[in-house]
C-alpha cells in the first residue's frame, strides 16, 4: 500500500506533476523536495503569483493542496526515508564540457539523487525515472542504488529498490490539462509488483486503456522519439514556410490541407520562428550522440537535421529584418513582444527570442522587451548566457529597455517583431500603434497571429511568417 510518495525536483515537471497525483490521490502524502531552497521558498509563498512556475490551472491546485497532502520542503534525506516512491524529476541538460560536450545529457543530477536516495531509503522503495534520460540510465540507477546494499548482509538487507521508467508528455502552458487527461501515461519495468503499485495511482483518474507498460529501454527510449518527432513536424513546417514566402503560397493553407489527411494529423503543425523549450534541442542532440554510440552515423545525421534547420529559421528570421529595414539597423529600435519560448508559460529555456534578439543587437539596434509573464531580470540572464556561449555577439546593454506597455513603447520604434503568440497580441489595435510608429515602419508576425485585417491598415508595413502575399504578387 502506497501512503507517502517523495518527488525529487521541484521544477516545472516536478512541482505541476506532484500537485495533479496529490490531487487525484488525497490518500497519499506527496513531499517535493530541491535543493534550491529558494525554488522551496517560492513554492511555499503566500502569495500565488510568486510560485515559481506559471501554468493555468496550478495557482488553484496549490491553494487546495498545500499543507494538506502536498508539501514542498528542503529536508531531502528524511522525505526519502519515509517515501515507499521516490520519483527522479531533476534537469537533465546537455553537457557543456568534456566527453560528448553539447549533446550527451549530462547525468550529474540524476546520480547525485540516485546516491541519495541509497544512503537515505528505508525498507523497499520503488524509484521512478520521470526525467527525461539517455536509454539505459535505468541501469545505471540500478547499480549505484545496489551498491548501496551490497555493503549489507545480503540475507536480509534493510533496503531494497525496483526502478521504473514513466517519462512525462506534458507540454508547459497545458501543464495541468496534459496531466489530467494524459494521451498515454507509459511505465516501463520488469518488477510486476511496483508496476502494479504505480499502475494503481494513475487508475485513479486515467483510464486503464490509457497505461502503457513496457520493458525500461523502450519507456526510455519513447520518450526521446515522441519529442524528436514533435520537433521533426515543426521544422518541416517551417521549410515548408520559406517556400510558401518565396512562390506566393500561404502555410496556413498549407497547413490545414495537409493536416486533414488523417494519417498526417493537424497537430504540431503551426509555423513559428523555431521551436523552443528546455527539451526538444537537448532530447533529439541526445539521440544524435546516442546513435553516434552505436556507429549509427546515418541515423544521426538524420536526427541532427532537425535542430539545424532550426537554428535556420531564427536565422532567416533575423535576416529578414536586417533586409526590410535597409540593411542597417544602427540608430533603429525594435520592439520584441513575446519573449517566453510559447505562450502561456514564463519558461525562456532556448527560446528563439534569445538568438534573434541576440543577432539584433549585434547589428546595433535597439530593443525593447515585453512580455506578460516574464521579466526583465530572466532577460537579461538569457541573453547574458548567450553572448558568453556565442562570443562572436557583442552589444552594450544600454541598447535594451523593458516595458509592461505595449502603447507606450510603440512611440518611435522602426518596427515590432512579434515573437510568442499571447493572446494579447493578437487583439492589439494597429491603427493607434500605426501613428506612434517612425516611418517607415515594419511589424514582423513570426506566430502567424494577426489577422488579413490588419495589413491593409496605412503606415505599417507587415510581414507575417509564410505568407507569401507579402513576397510575390499574384
Ligand atoms: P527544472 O530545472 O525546472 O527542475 C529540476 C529541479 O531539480 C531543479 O529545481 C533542481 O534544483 C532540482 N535538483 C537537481 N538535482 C537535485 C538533487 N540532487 N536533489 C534535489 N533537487 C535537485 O527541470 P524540469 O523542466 O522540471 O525538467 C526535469 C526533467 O523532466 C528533465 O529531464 C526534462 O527533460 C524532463 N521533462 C521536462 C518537461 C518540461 O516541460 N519542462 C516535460 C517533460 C519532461
Ligand atoms: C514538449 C512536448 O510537447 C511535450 O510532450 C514534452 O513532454 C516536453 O516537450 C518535454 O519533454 O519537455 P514543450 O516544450 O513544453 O513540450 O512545449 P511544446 O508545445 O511542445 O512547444 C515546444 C516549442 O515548439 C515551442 O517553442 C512552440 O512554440 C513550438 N511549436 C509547437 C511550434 O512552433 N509549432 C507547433 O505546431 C507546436
Amino acid at each position: 500500500m502506497i501512503k507517502n510518495i517523495c518527488c525529487i525536483g521541484a521544477g516545472f515537471v516536478g512541482g505541476p506533476t506532484m500537485a495533479v497525483l496529490a490531487n487525484n490521490c488525497p490518500e497519499i502524502i506527496f513531499n517535493v523536495v530541491d535543493i534550491n531552497n529558494e525554488k522551496i521558498n517560492n513554492w511555499n509563498n503566500n502569495d500565488l503569483n510568486e510560485l515559481p512556475v506559471y501554468e493555468p490551472g496550478l495557482s488553484d491546485l496549490i491553494a487546495k493542496l498545500r499543507g494538506k497532502n502536498l508539501f514542498f520542503r528542503t529536508d531531502v534525506f528524511h522525505c526519502i526515508s519515509i517515501a515507499d516512491i521516490v520519483f527522479i524529476s531533476v534537469n537533465t541538460p546537455i553537457k557543456s564540457k568534456g566527453l560528448g560536450a553539447g549533446q550527451a545529457s549530462d547525468l550529474k543530477w540524476v546520480e547525485s539523487s540516485a546516491r541519495t536516495i541509497a544512503e537515505n531509503a528505508k525498507g523497499h522503495t520503488i524509484v521512478v525515472e520521470k526525467s527525461t534520460l539517455p536509454v539505459r540510465t535505468a541501469k545505471l540507477i540500478k547499480t549505484i542504488l545496489n551498491s548501496s546494499t551490497k555493503k549489507e548482509n545480503l540475507s536480509s538487507p534493510s533496503k531494497t529498490f525496483s526502478v521504473l521508467s514513466n517519462p512525462e508528455f506534458l507540454a508547459e502552458g497545458t501543464a495541468i490539462n496534459d496531466l489530467t487527461y494524459p494521451d498515454r501515461v507509459l511505465i516501463g519495468g520488469n518488477d510486476l509488483s511496483a508496476i502494479e503499485d504505480l499502475k494503481n495511482i494513475y487508475l485513479k483518474w486515467v483510464p486503464k486503456e490509457k497505461i502503457v507498460t513496457t520493458n525500461l529501454w523502450s519507456s526510455e527510449l519513447s520518450k526521446l522519439t515522441a519529442n524528436a518527432f514533435l520537433a521533426q513536424r515543426i521544422s518541416s513546417i517551417n521549410t515548408i514556410s520559406a517556400i510558401c514566402e518565396s512562390t506566393g503560397a500561404d502555410i496556413k493553407e498549407v497547413s490545414t490541407s495537409v493536416g486533414l489527411d488523417s494519417r498526417i494529423g493537424d497537430k504540431f503543425l503551426k509555423v513559428g520562428p523555431g521551436f523552443g523549450g528546455s527539451c526538444f534541442k537537448k532530447d533529439i542532440l541526445n539521440l544524435v550522440y546516442l546513435c553516434k554510440q552505436y556507429n549509427l552515423d546515418e541515423v544521426a545525421a538524420y536526427w541532427e537535421q532537425i535542430v539545424e534547420v532550426n537554428n535556420w529559421q531564427k536565422n532567416r528570421i533575423y535576416k529578414t529584418i536586417v533586409s526590410k529595414l535597409f540593411g542597417n539597423l544602427s540608430d533603429k529600435k525594435i520592439l520584441i513582444l513575446g519573449f517566453a519560448f510559447k505562450a502561456n508559460t514564463n519558461d525562456t529555456r532556448e527560446s528563439a527570442a534569445i538568438q534573434i534578439s541576440c543577432n539584433l543587437l549585434n547589428e546595433s539596434a535597439e530593443i525593447i522587451f515585453h512580455d506578460p509573464k516574464v521579466d526583465r531580470q530572466q532577460i537579461e540572464k538569457e541573453l547574458e548566457n548567450y553572448v558568453e556561449n556565442y562570443s562572436s555577439i557583442d552589444f552594450s546593454k544600454s541598447k535594451i529597455s523593458f516595458s509592461k506597455n505595449i502603447y507606450e513603447s510603440a512611440t518611435d520604434v522602426d518596427a515590432i517583431l512579434i515573437l510568442t503568440e499571447w493572446d494579447e497580441y493578437k487583439n492589439i489595435d494597429w491603427q493607434i500603434i500605426s501613428k506612434k510608429m517612425r516611418s517607415p515602419s515594419w511589424v514582423f508576425d513570426t506566430r502567424g497571429i494577426l489577422h488579413q485585417e490588419v495589413f491593409n491598415i496605412p503606415g505599417i508595413n507587415f510581414w507575417q511568417i509564410g505568407n507569401g502575399k507579402f513576397s510575390q504578387k499574384d
